[in-house]
């Protein structure tokens, strides 16, 4: 099939890779020029696994323009997979959504074409979008009669899994409310529902995945089935840190407590590790455009809204943990390992990491901080906040007065523990995500504590 993708951010471009590397002859646009140059010279602007050789099989299939009329005319689906940043009231930010929908309607033809929303949407976006198509292509000075219809087809994909859960997903659902436009997505991602293409050598399809089941709804239910399942995992995390405060207090252990009522089917085992709380442009974007809907229809959402609260104590505990362990912030040198929102991307948005080294600052502390992949990245959007980046974590660890763990990265966990504990002024380590091995650290000499 002929596919068109608005938008090359990290889900535009996932899609886009994925469904050229299933066989359909994709174009990815973006308005900005830079990127479609970079694109077309092989270099990707995001960091995530797998991507480059995803990208490199896709090739043959795969093209990178700035213009609608090369990619929309005779595109049997277009997905809009464009940014849709928050607004300080929570309501998502819809002007490139607007943009995009405009520049489709005034370029699609009488070829029957399928409008797809990818990009996380406020419900009823469908038919707004519908709206915004149709006046578009109205206004073609040709008289052409345009042939389309606007599905919604929700993604689930996490920053540094996106190819595996593109590949392999859970679920695949879409919200249309014409049969044809159903239809169309069926063939398209049919190869992923029955799992028929040949997996990539790098990315092996998951015993457990045969065939993936397809959600078929309406364009609301579609609509709200993203944000649901956005706000439930966001709210699991923020249940686990919840309990986390009490068995702290108890003397619980919170990780042996999280498989304890992991294992129970009903419940599940992911999205229960406790810590620092989530981060990244998901969940708290969702959350606070999930309360905003419920708001213009006068309804409150007393469980989401206590999940964002319990999020934002979380990266206060750390301040609370370091002062009670240093008794005096000022004056202090404290470190940071991890600065991307979660291991395996370098995105920064919403990072613990900012928030926290922000806190500390406020209160006179000197931070230092180090990631494998997110330090340049780090330094060209956050070089003002005055965090001394550091290329390796001995480096950080030089003078320090504490060490926090707030990312994850598997290096971490097996660092050189006591030479780290000699090179610190005061050997004391913070571990945010409950990643590291506590008795290990203790042996080296470090003295060693967790979030909760
Ligand atoms: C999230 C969802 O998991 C995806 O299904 C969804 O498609 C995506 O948002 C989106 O809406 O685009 P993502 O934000 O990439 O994906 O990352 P997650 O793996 O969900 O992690 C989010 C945050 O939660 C991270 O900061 C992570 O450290 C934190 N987290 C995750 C925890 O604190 N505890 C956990 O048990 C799991």
């Amino acid at each position: 099939m002929r596919v068109a993708i608005i938008g090359t951010g990290y889900v535009g471009l996932t899609t886009g890779v994925c469904l050229a590397f299933i066989g359909h002859s994709v174009s990815c646009l973006d308005s900005d020029e830079s990127k479609i140059q970079a694109l077309k010279n092989g270099r990707i602007p995001i960091y995530e696994p797998y991507l480059a050789d995803v990208l490199e099989e896709a090739s043959p299939n795969l093209t990178f323009t700035t213009s609608y009329a090369e990619a929309i005319p005779g595109a049997d689906v277009v997905f809009i997979a464009v940014g849709t940043p928050p607004t300080p009231s929570g309501a998502p930010n819809l002007e490139y959504l607007s943009q995009a929908a405009r520049c489709i309607g005034r370029n699609v033809n009488e070829h029957f074409t399928v409008v797809v929303n990818k990009s996380t949407v406020p419900i009823g976006s469908g038919n707004w979008v519908g709206s915004l198509l149709r006046d578009a292509s109205q206004q073609r000075p040709d008289n052409l009669k345009a042939d389309f219809a606007v599905a919604s087809n929700p993604e689930f994909l996490r920053e540094g899994t996106a190819l595996h859960d593109s590949l392999y997903p859970d679920r695949i659902v879409i919200g249309a409310d014409e049969p044809r436009a159903l239809e169309t997505l069926y063939t398209l991602y049919r190869p992923i529902l029955d799992q028929t293409f040949s997996a990539p050598t790098y990315l092996d399809r998951p015993e457990s995945v045969v065939a993936v089941p397809l959600v078929s709804t309406d364009l609301a239910s579609a609509e709200l089935i993203k944000y649901a399942a956005n706000a439930f995992l966001a709210l699991k995390i923020s249940f686990i840190n919840e309990v986390g405060l009490l068995a702290e207090r108890v003397g619980a252990n919170i990780s042996e407590v999280a498989r304890g009522i992991g294992l129970d089917s009903r419940i599940g085992p992911r999205f229960l590790s406790a810590g620092l709380g989530w981060g990244g442009s998901c969940f708290g974007k969702d959350t606070a455009a999930l309360i905003a809907t419920a708001g213009e229809y006068g309804l409150h959402m007393p469980i989401v809204e206590a999940a964002r609260t319990v999020n934002s104590r979380q990266r206060d505990r750390v301040v609370e943990k370091l002062l009670h362990e240093l008794k005096i912030l000022k004056g202090r040198t404290i470190g940071l390992l991890g600065l991307a929102f979660k291991p395996n991307t370098d995105d920064l948005r919403e990072a613990p990491a900012i928030e926290i080294a922000q806190k500390l600052i406020d209160r006179g502390v000197r931070v230092k901080a180090h990631d494998p992949i997110a330090s340049d990245r780090f330094q060209r959007e956050h070089g003002s906040m005055g965090v001394s980046v550091c290329h390796e974590p001995e480096e950080v660890a030089e003078a320090c007065d504490a060490l926090v763990l707030v990312t994850e990265w598997n290096q971490y966990r097996d660092l050189d523990w006591e030479a780290l504990a000699q090179k610190m002024r005061n050997p004391f380590v913070l571990d945010g995500r409950h990643a590291l091995d506590g008795d290990k650290l203790t042996r080296a000499g470090m003295r060693y504590t967790t979030i909760s």
